[in-house]
């Protein structure tokens, strides 16, 4: 993703018409940017089970709702890392008071980290926007920066098994079209092969509904003041009330073919 994408908080413009899905989405309130919603956020955590020992290494923090969870333990470091370098970035509230945590400017693919200096590596929806080839490289980057034993928790965005290969390319158009971002997801199978490709061994894996933006999930993700607030910023925007409509509609019409995928892989020791 570029770095020179517009901001979540920008000058008010038709900027609603071309901001990539996740950031519309964040601009109208919205802090859970995941399909799985942040119950299956709770189940990855679960399994993963931070610790205050952890040294952290978070992928794609976005607006830094997980990254709130992850800092509830106090770890021994949480470092985020993204591509997007923006000052107003909400994320940078929250590890704001958090002694041992901070963000760094890269890209996954080449954190710059040390190998090894991670216990723990999170990152969510951040991986379907990427051909099969970097996800590969940013699995490779985690495994490499995770110490023997590390956990690599992930998700994302998945297809149920009874999508054709002609439904998968279609529905890869449809939403990359809506979301203007490239969107690949994987059947768990698939995001599984890549991960022991990557040399890591599954230990966990779960999928949840993908239903990001119908009103039981943005509740649960968000809260009812959240979701009232979310609700209020859309209904007063018409090009991004446009947008997420059409989003909501392509996720409904392919909600046979879609699901959210969670893992929790290891690093061998
Ligand atoms: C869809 S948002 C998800 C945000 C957050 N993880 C969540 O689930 O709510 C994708 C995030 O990944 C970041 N991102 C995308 N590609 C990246 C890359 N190659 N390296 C690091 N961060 C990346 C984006 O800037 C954004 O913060």
């Amino acid at each position: 993703m570029s770095t020179k994408e517009a901001t979540v908080h920008g000058p008010k413009s038709a900027e609603e018409k071309r901001l990539q899905g996740h950031w519309l989405l964040a601009k109208m309130g919205k802090r859970v940017l995941r399909p799985g919603g942040i119950e299956l956020t709770r189940r990855v955590l679960t399994e993963a089970a931070p610790t205050s020992t952890d040294r952290i290494v978070e992928f794609g923090p976005g607006v830094g709702q997980t990254a709130e969870m992850l800092l509830a333990v106090q770890p021994a470091q949480y470092l985020g890392v993204d591509v997007r370098d923006v000052e107003d970035n909400p994320l940078l509230d929250v590890l704001a008071g958090h002694q041992n945590a901070t963000l760094v400017n890269a890209d996954a693919q080449q954190t710059g980290l040390d190998d090894g200096c991670a216990s723990l590596v999170v990152g969510e929806a951040m991986l379907t926007m990427q051909s099969d080839e970097d996800k590969l490289a940013t699995m490779r980057e985690a495994f490499r920066i995770l110490a023997p034993g590390g956990r690599y928790g992930l998700h994302e965005l998945g297809f149920t098994p009874d999508t054709s290969d002609e439904s998968a390319a279609e529905i890869q158009k449809n939403l990359s079209r809506t979301i203007k971002v490239g969107a690949r997801p994987l059947t768990m199978a698939g995001w599984q092969k890549l991960l022991e490709e990557a040399g890591f061994t599954v230990r966990y894996s779960t999928s949840n509904e993908m239903a990001l933006l119908e009103p039981k999930r943005l509740i649960a993700d968000e809260g009812l003041a959240g979701f009232a607030k979310f609700v209020f910023n859309v209904a007063r925007n018409k090009p991004a009330r446009e947008r997420v409509l059409a989003m909501r509609r392509t996720f409904k019409a392919n909600q046979r073919y879609l699901c959210a995928v969670g893992f929790v892989a290891v690093k061998p020791e």
